[in-house]
């Protein structure tokens, strides 16, 4: 299923009864993915997450991502039933217009990943590292701007 909104590229990929999820949901306590990367939007995450709980209740779940919020161990599968529930940022019905500026409030106080300057770069050249006019491999860094 394409599912944009973390990014313009995101995807969610169901095979029987296991939909391995990208960066749209985390699990319950972790909530969801940011919106605020190149191409990322708030709305369109919430329109292809709604996707994702479109899918059967007991339709396993594989996340792409868990921080272990609160310290908790690290946990990778749970169900569409559990984020409908318990999701801390769309469970329980939240709205779009909700979730939207709890989205937007929150992006705006998260850093910028330590590396996110290598890996547009090389994600956009699909796992290719990109190189100077010699060939030889070369990441730009921005000097006066991010
Ligand atoms: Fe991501």
């Amino acid at each position: 299923m394409y599912t944009p909104g973390h990014t313009p590229a995101c995807m969610v990929h169901v095979i029987g009864d296991a939909a391995f999820v990208g960066d749209t949901l985390f699990m319950p306590d972790g909530g969801s993915a940011r919106a605020d990367f190149p191409g990322g939007d708030a709305a369109t995450l919430y329109d292809s997450i709604q996707k994702v709980l479109a899918l059967p209740d007991a339709m396993r779940l594989f996340m792409c991502h868990d921080y272990g919020p609160n310290g908790r161990e690290i946990r990778w599968e749970t169900t569409v039933a559990e984020e409908k529930a318990h999701n801390i940022h769309v469970g329980g019905g939240t709205s779009k217009q909700d979730f939207v500026r709890m989205r937007t409030e929150r992006d705006a106080q998260l850093d910028m990943p330590k590396l996110i300057l290598p890996s547009l770069q090389v994600n956009m050249r699909a796992g290719g590292v990109p190189t100077d006019s010699d060939g030889n491999p070369m990441l730009k860094v921005p000097v006066n701007t991010l």
